[in-house]
């Protein structure tokens, strides 16, 4: 299946600092965040065991694979840039083609994406989660 990346992705691509910019072009997604270093993204108690929580604003996913292990993700779909929908069973689920990614590293668990979601570095502080 051929992608072709979306009109902002293109436009992102091609305009000027395209050289900083292009790192995860490519894919049709936009793996910016709103969210800033050192922001707390969310509370530990707040992110159930294979499970986590969709922060549609900060374009960011939060999991927790394990107790007490926490992993944080681009929200944004590879496939074709939707936000991501749920967390359950272990994987991260987009609602709008159905695509799959692991909630422990991001790897594509189903298709139609192929690409995995970008992590995000997090630092956790107590019963905070925070952006690196
Ligand atoms: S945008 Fe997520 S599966 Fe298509």
């Amino acid at each position: 299946m051929t992608q072709t990346p979306s009109r902002r992705t293109v436009l992102r691509c091609t305009g000027a600092g395209a050289v900083a910019l292009c790192t995860g072009c490519g894919g049709g997604g936009d793996d910016g965040s709103s969210a800033s270093p050192g922001q707390e993204l969310a509370r530990t108690g707040d992110i159930p065991i294979a499970g986590g929580k969709v922060l549609a604003d900060e374009k960011i996913v939060v999991t927790q694979p394990k107790k007490g292990e926490f992993k944080a993700f681009s929200a944004v779909c590879t496939h074709q840039g939707c936000i991501v929908s749920d967390v359950r069973d272990g994987t991260i689920d987009c609602a709008c083609h159905g695509s799959r990614f692991a909630a422990a590293d991001g790897s594509v668990v189903r298709g139609p994406a192929t690409k995995p979601l970008p992590e995000k570095r997090i630092t956790v502080e107590g019963n905070s989660v925070r952006l690196a």
